[in-house]
Order: structure tokens, then sequence, then C-alpha cells
């Protein structure tokens, strides 16, 4: 759901500047030779579009800053005591200490790596991304969520790791609450 916005608001910001291209082109006339007036036309544009984009980012940013950090903002205790789930990434497979986890009830993955940097990403079965963190070595990234839909979830690597970057694969089930 979350994506198909994206995607749309992707889609539109590209026909904007897709528009803005046809706009530059369609006006791209003669050359003019008194550049003063042009010049301040421009600067006034620039500013009218600063203070666009100030107003129309500047709102949202504050307004979402205030959750931060998100975790807090989260009933993240709902449901009881987290599952704790230890993912270790190596090249080139992942780890987890467990295979079960319970739908409802928060889970803290504790991810590190073995060797180098690796993408911890959790994918739903429609293969959309669920939740992802850095794994990195020498660190141990806490990455918590509650998964509501029981199903099979799997786990692929987010980051170019090397020639077996593609079999970094690992797979739960996530069962309604017994
Ligand atoms: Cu590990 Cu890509």
């Amino acid at each position: 759901m979350l994506q198909d916005i994206v995607w749309i608001v992707s889609l539109a910001l590209m026909a904007v500047v897709g528009l803005g291209w046809g706009f530059v082109l369609l006006n791209s006339g003669a050359r003019e030779e008194n550049y003063a007036p042009l010049q301040q036309r421009a600067y006034r544009l620039r500013t009218r579009l600063f203070w666009g984009l100030v107003a129309v980012f500047g709102v949202p940013m504050v307004l979402t800053l205030s959750d931060l950090p998100y975790d807090a903002v989260r009933p993240a205790q709902a449901g009881g005591e987290a599952q704790v789930v230890d993912a270790t990434g190596y090249m080139w497979r992942w780890e987890l200490s467990e295979e079960r986890i319970e739908a409802g009830r928060p889970v803290e993955f504790r991810v590190r790596s073995a060797d180098i940097n690796h993408g911890f990403a959790i994918y739903d079965e429609e293969l959309k991304i669920v939740a992802q963190v850095q794994a990195m070595p020498g660190l141990t990234n806490t990455l918590r969520h509650t998964f509501t839909r029981p199903g099979t979830y799997r786990v692929l690597c987010l980051e170019y790791c090397g020639l077996g970057h593609h079999n970094m694969f690992a797979e739960f089930t996530v069962e309604e609450r017994s």
C-alpha cells in the first residue's frame, strides 16, 4: 500500500520534471541580448521556489521530527515481551537463532555480521519489504518489528557484498499466536 503511494508520487514527480523539460524546450527561442531583466525574473522565481520548498517540506519535516526515534512512538511493547532473534550475516548466508515467530508479539532482531557489511532485509510473501537494518562487523544493530500477518517471510541481503550476494537468503515462519 505504502509502496504504491510512493510509486505514484514518484511518477507524478517524474512527470513534473518532464513538464519542466518540455517548458524549457518550448521556450528556448532566439538568444536574448539584454540579460538584466531576465536575470531579475530568474532570481525572483528562485526566491519564490526556495520559500515554496521551505513551506512544502519544512512543515512536514518539523512535524515528523518530533516522532524520532520512531521506535519510541510505536507501541513497541504492546503485545508482551519481545521475542529475541539473533541474526548473523556471513558471506554468503544468514543464520537465524529462531525460525518460528509469533504474530502480534514484538520481535527484536539483533543483527550482526561475521565478516563484511550486509543488508538485513525482511520481505513478506509478496516480496514487499517489511523492515531492514544494516548488518555490520563489530556492531549489533537492533531491529524491532511486530508481525501482524502469519506467513513465510524471507530475509535477503540488501547490500552488494560480493559474488554470492544473491544467495544470502533465509526464511522464517510467522505463526498465529497460540
Ligand atoms: Cu550480503 Cu549482499
